[in-house]
C-alpha cells in the first residue's frame, strides 16, 4: 500500500450505471478533506417514463450520446485539462452493463490518453463512501444502502473493506416503492410519488400490511411479499376506487417499509458490534434515503441506540458522479489503482473488493 500522499489529489469521476449520466471533478486534500470542483448530471427520466422503468438499450445509447459533452463541461467548470488530473475514476459495475461499458471505456480512454491512473469503481462503494464526501465520517460505520437496485446492510471498516451483513432476498426497496407506485397509478419514478401521496393520507392505519422478515434472525430483507399484499389489498371489496385509497395505501406501505428497515438495521447493528464493539455510526445512502419518513424512523433508532447518523444531502444519496470521483480519490490516496483491462461487470458484490490489508489500520481513519 502506498504512503499517504503529500499533496491534494484531483480526480474526474464518471457515472453511467443506470439512468443518470454524470461527470464530476473532486479534490481530496491531504489529510482527507473533500472538495467538489465541478459536477454535471443529466437524468434520463423523461426517456424512460413512457415505459415506467429503465430500458437498458435506451439508457446505454443516451449515455453514449451525452457523456463526452458532459465530461467536457465538468472539466471546463473545474477550469482544468485532463493533464491536471491525478486520476480518472469510472463506475465499472454493478449496473446495466451497456451503460457501465460506455462509462468505463470513456474513463479508460481519458486515463490512457492523459497518462493518468484509472480507478474502476464499484457503484456501491461510491454510495458507501458518499457520506465522507459531504462530512467528516470516520471508519468504522454501519451502512444501510437503500436504492432502486439494492437493499443491504454493510459493515464498512475502511476503503475497500466491506462486510455484507444482510441483503434483500428478492426486490430492492426502491424497486418495491416503484412497483407499488405503479399499482397505485402514481407515476414514475415511484419513490417520491409514494412519499408525496402518503403525505395526503386520511387514515394511514386503514390498511394493515405485513412486515416481512420481522423477528427473523440476521438482517436480510424481503419486499416482494409486501408489494403483493398491496396488490391483493387493493382488490378487496372494501377498497373502492377513491382518491383516499392511494394516499392511505401509500402511507401504509411507507410505514411497513420504515418498520422493517428499522428492525433489520437494529439486528445489523448487533451483528456489526460483534466485530466492531465500539461502533457508533450509521450511514444511510442510496436514493430511498431521500424519504423523510424513513429518515425520521432511522434518526429515532439512532437516538435510542446512541449512534451518530449520517445521511448525505439528497443529490448525493441518488446516483451522481461526485461520489464516484470521491471513491476514486480515496482509492488513489491508498495506491489502489486499476489496470486498463479491468472488465466492466453487471454483478459485483461489494465485499469482493481489494482493500488494504487488515493491518493497515492507519489507512482507515480520518
Ligand atoms: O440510488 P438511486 O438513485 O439509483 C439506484 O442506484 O438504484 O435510487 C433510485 C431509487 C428509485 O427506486 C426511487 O423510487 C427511490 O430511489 N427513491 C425514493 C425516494 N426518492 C427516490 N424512494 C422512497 N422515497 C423517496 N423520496
Ligand atoms: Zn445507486
Amino acid at each position: 500500500m502506498a504512503a499517504e500522499p503529500d499533496g491534494p489529489l484531483t480526480v474526474l469521476g464518471i457515472e453511467t450505471s443506470c439512468d443518470e449520466t454524470a461527470a464530476a471533478v473532486v479534490r481530496r486534500h491531504s489529510g482527507g478533506a473533500p472538495e467538489i470542483l465541478a459536477e454535471e448530471l443529466l437524468s434520463q427520466i423523461d426517456e424512460h417514463r413512457p415505459y415506467e422503468g429503465v430500458v437498458p438499450e435506451i439508457a446505454a445509447r443516451a449515455h453514449l450520446d451525452r457523456l463526452d459533452g458532459l465530461t467536457g463541461r465538468a472539466m471546463a467548470a473545474a477550469d482544468l485539462g485532463f493533464g491536471d488530473l491525478d486520476g480518472v475514476a469510472a463506475t465499472a459495475g454493478p449496473g446495466l452493463i451497456g451503460g457501465v461499458m460506455v462509462g468505463a471505456t470513456t474513463g479508460k480512454a481519458i486515463a490512457a490518453a492523459a497518462g493518468k491512473p484509472f480507478l474502476a469503481i464499484n457503484h456501491l462503494e461510491g454510495h458507501a463512501l458518499s457520506a465522507r464526501l459531504t462530512g467528516p465520517v470516520a471508519f468504522p460505520f454501519l451502512l444501510l444502502l437503500v436504492s432502486g437496485g439494492h437493499c443491504q446492510l454493510l459493515l464498512v471498516q475502511g476503503v475497500g473493506r466491506y462486510l455484507r451483513l444482510g441483503t434483500t432476498i428478492d426486490d430492492a426497496v426502491g424497486e418495491a416503492f416503484d412497483k407499488v407506485a405503479k399499482l397505485l397509478d402514481l407515476g414514475y419514478p415511484g419513490g417520491p410519488a409514494v412519499e408525496a401521496a402518503a403525505a395526503h393520507a386520511q387514515n394511514p392505519e386503514r390498511f394493515a400490511l405485513p412486515r416481512p422478515m420481522r423477528g427473523r434472525p440476521g438482517c436480510d430483507f424481503s419486499f416482494s411479499g409486501l408489494k403483493t399484499a398491496v396488490f391483493h389489498r387493493l382488490r378487496a371489496p372494501d377498497c373502492q376506487p377513491a382518491p383516499d385509497d392511494a394516499a392511505d395505501m401509500a402511507a401504509a406501505f411507507q410505514e411497513a417499509v420504515a418498520d422493517v428497515l428499522v428492525e433489520r438495521t437494529c439486528n445489523g447493528l448487533r451483528m456489526a458490534k460483534e466485530r466492531e464493539p465500539g461502533l457508533r455510526r450509521l450511514v444511510v445512502a442510496g436514493g430511498v434515503a431521500a424519504n423523510r419518513r424513513l429518515r425520521r424512523a432511522l434518526e429515532d433508532l439512532c437516538a435510542r441506540e446512541e449512534l451518530d447518523i449520517f445521511i448525505p444531502p439528497q443529490r448525493y444519496c441518488t446516483d451522481n458522479a461526485a461520489m464516484i470521483a470521491w471513491a476514486g480519490a480515496e482509492r488513489l490516496a491508498l495506491g489502489l489503482t486499476s489496470p486498463l483491462d479491468f472488465a466492466p461487470r453487471p454483478r459485483w458484490p461489494l465485499d469482493q473488493l481489494d482493500g488494504p490489508a487488515e493491518s493497515a489500520g492507519g489507512a482507515t481513519a480520518r
